[in-house]
């Protein structure tokens, strides 16, 4: 596996894949790497001569500077991590200058309003950050394909939003929340949590999985009603939002209409880690 710590030497990489037609395969990441990751790239393996990764902590996404600060960085782990697998053959670390070389700042984007709801209400300019780092990537990386994971689903969302607003030539792909054997959705965040709280972290899949039951039986505020008082009973666990959202609008409904797909959204805070999911609705 080769390793470009900046764009120049990435650039040369690139151009000799490019000149012998080889497609590339990219998921970018912000590292903490664990096999929720690794399923993007094994994703990526089969559908691409080239797989590329990134590790990036991309500070123009962080709406705030403590949550910047306490991510977790280990990327002598990560690049471990990345050679074990066997599904990687380049990973690209930049510095800050390779990508914001002027400054660091967010670009403004209209993604038709999928920005504005869920995680966009909670995370003031997140999605610009996101928006400007990802495309700055695909500049750069110039995949053919790229893989975004359906946990951050509006991430996802955004990202299609990006490509066809800029006119990029990359293919996006959502690839399947990959989870702990105890249900609990993947996460980098999920080190922050002690045994304990670990296991009874379980309770959000748990909940997503009822309520795939639920949705064919009883209503929309209903659903909702159950959820909340799941959580209340639940000790060190705060619900910060449940939604049940169009999957193509991401905008919240109150009931469902048969010819559309709706998903179900979760946000849940373990003591001060805070724990994303999400089912779809069938
Ligand atoms: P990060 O949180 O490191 O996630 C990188 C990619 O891995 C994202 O597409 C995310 O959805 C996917 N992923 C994380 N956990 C997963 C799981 N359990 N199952 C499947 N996919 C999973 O998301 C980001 O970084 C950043 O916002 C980024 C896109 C890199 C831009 O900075």
């Amino acid at each position: 596996m080769q390793i470009f710590y900046d764009h120049n030497s990435l650039q040369s990489f690139i151009k000799s894949q490019r000149e012998r037609n080889a497609t590339i395969g990219f998921a970018p990441t912000m590292g903490a790497l664990h096999d929720g990751h690794l399923s993007l790239y094994a994703k990526a393996r089969q559908e691409n001569d080239i797989v590329v990764a990134s590790i990036f902590i991309n500070p123009t996404q962080f709406d705030n500077v403590k949550d910047l600060q306490k991510y977790p960085r280990n990327f002598d782990k990560d690049i471990q991590i990345l050679e074990n697998s066997s599904l990687v053959d380049a990973v690209y670390i930049p510095s800050d200058k390779d990508i914001y070389p002027e400054v660091m700042e967010r670009k403004k984007y209209d993604f038709g309003g999928i920005e504005k709801e869920m995680e966009g209400e909670f995370r003031e300019g997140h999605f610009d950050g996101v928006g400007t780092v990802v495309e700055k990537l695909f500049l750069q990386v110039q995949p053919n394909t790229a893989y975004f994971g359906e946990k951050d689903y509006q991430q996802l969302a955004i990202v299609e939003q990006l490509v066809e607003i800029r006119d990029l030539p990359v293919k996006i792909i959502g690839v399947p929340i990959f989870r702990e054997k105890n249900g609990l959705a993947m996460s980098s965040r999920n080190v922050r949590l002690s045994e304990t709280q670990r296991e009874s972290a379980k309770i959000i899949y748990e909940t997503l999985l009822m309520i795939e039951e639920w949705f064919r039986v009883i209503t929309i505020p209903e659903i909702i009603e159950r959820v909340s008082k799941i959580f209340e009973d639940e000790e060190g666990m705060v619900l910060e939002y449940f939604k049940i959202a169009d999957e193509k609008t991401l905008k919240e409904t109150d009931f469902f209409y048969k010819d559309k797909n709706y998903r179900a959204f979760i946000v849940v805070f373990v003591d001060d880690v805070r724990l994303i999911d999400n089912i779809h609705l069938s």
